[in-house]
């Protein structure tokens, strides 16, 4: 998984995090060819918190900026993080790692891909519009 500047959003705190979301599912992917249990265990009990403080991050980002389309991001992003934590659980209870490889790229690689090139940029343009045509925060 190798990060390509055309991922880049342009918003130093989210790039700098989505370069350590690809540089750790690379070294999830990597011990997963080497058969390293441990290193996978590892690897994934750090991307399910990671994660979630990276969506937090992009989320907070959203509300700061009355971001019109914060429901359907965290949608989104809740959505991953059920599928992450249920494919830790298949391997946990398994320890299939041909399996879990194949997983990991179908929809985890495939996921952070389409999702940093769509949904993510579309909130850094907005994010690097002037700050007039942000909608203020509206609060029940
Ligand atoms: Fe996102």
């Amino acid at each position: 998984m190798q990060w390509e500047t055309r991922f880049e959003l342009g918003v130093e705190e989210i790039d700098r995090q989505h370069q350590e979301l690809f540089a750790r599912v690379g070294r999830l992917e990597a011990s997963l060819r080497e058969g390293d249990h441990q290193q996978v265990v590892e690897m994934l009990d750090f991307l399910g918190d990671y994660v979630v403080e990276h969506f937090g991050c992009e989320e907070r980002k959203m509300k700061e900026t009355g971001y019109p389309f914060f429901a359907i991001h965290k949608g989104v992003h809740d959505r991953f993080v059920e599928l992450f934590l249920q494919i830790k659980a298949e391997y946990q209870q398994t320890g299939e790692t041909a399996w879990l490889a194949i997983k990991v790229h179908k929809v985890m690689v495939a996921w952070l891909h389409t999702h940093i090139l769509g949904m993510d940029q579309q909130f850094g343009r907005y994010l690097s519009a002037p700050a007039a045509t942000h909608r203020p925060v509206v609060r029940a």
